[in-house]
């Protein structure tokens, strides 16, 4: 087990590129609030395939990304990007990056306070901490449905949820706690195309729920949970939606 990651979570580049395509073409408005300079040097924390950390290339940035999955970033690597296996709560780094970017990571790491601490520390002074990952409310029919499914399996779901989704204003109090003027934080609400429906969305997603479920037993669950939420997320041609929230950010380290 890799135990920087949530446990039962399992991050698969092939799967990920099927059913998650849309985290990164979602992922420009964050791009455009780190407003890129070429030539300077970025941190892409959570850098996942790298889809996102090959556009700040494109823009003449030179940039290290890190991520927990060795499989996320063998992808990353095959792109040709300097990608490293390296937990987000222990950054390996000091005084060396202009910016810290990161997209869709931060909301899987409770220890948020470690992940601010490390950031902090890889960054020269003035330098910009950017990111966007879920906020309050994220998914919240799609959460409650698979706590639901487990209770119904006799399975106490809290242990197993591994999303930490704060409002802009906890966020915003830990960043300053961990020495950063914010400058701007703001939660969007941005319902969310699936496209490979609910069922792919909770295979890249939701594992972290059905790994207590014995492995035959995973696929009634996720039915049952296409059945809780179909009348609330999808619509009349069959398109599922998912609830996303956003919490996104533009902080500085004076
Ligand atoms: C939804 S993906 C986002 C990837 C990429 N930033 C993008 O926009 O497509 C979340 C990524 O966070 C990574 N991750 C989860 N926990 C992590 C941790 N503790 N440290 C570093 N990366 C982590 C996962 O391996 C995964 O690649």
């Amino acid at each position: 087990m890799n135990e920087a990651l949530a446990a039962g979570q399992q991050w698969r580049a092939d799967t990920y590129a099927k059913n998650a395509r849309f985290v990164a073409d979602l992922g420009q408005p964050v791009v455009e609030w780190l407003a890129p300079v070429a030539g300077e040097r970025v941190l892409d924390l959570g850098c996942g395939d790298g889809a996102l950390t090959e556009k700040l290339v494109a823009l003449g940035c030179r940039v290290v990304g890190v991520d927990a999955a060795p499989d996320m970033v063998g992808a990353a690597k095959a792109r040709g990007l300097d990608a490293r296996v390296m937990s987000g709560t222990q950054l390996l780094f000091a005084d060396e990056f202009d910016a810290v970017f990161s997209n869709a990571v931060l909301h899987w790491i409770k220890d948020a306070d470690a992940v601010i601490a490390g950031v902090a520390q890889s960054l020269r002074k003035g330098g910009r901490f950017v990111g966007e990952f879920g906020g309050f409310g994220n998914v919240v029919a799609c959460r409650t449905a698979l706590r639901a499914v487990m209770l119904a399996r006799g399975v106490d779901p809290a242990p197993l949820d591994p999303w930490y989704f704060p409002t802009a204003d906890a966020y915003a109090a830990r960043l300053a706690k961990g020495g950063f003027r914010v400058d701007r934080i703001e939660l969007i609400h941005r319902p969310t195309l699936l496209p490979t429906g609910l069922a792919g969305w909770i295979e890249t997603f939701g594992a972290a729920f059905l790994s207590a479920l014995p492995a035959g037993e995973r696929a009634a669950a996720v039915a049952e949970a296409e059945r809780l939420l179909a009348p609330l997320l999808r619509d009349e041609q069959g398109r599922w939606f998912a609830d996303y929230v956003r919490l996104r950010f533009a902080a500085a380290k004076p």
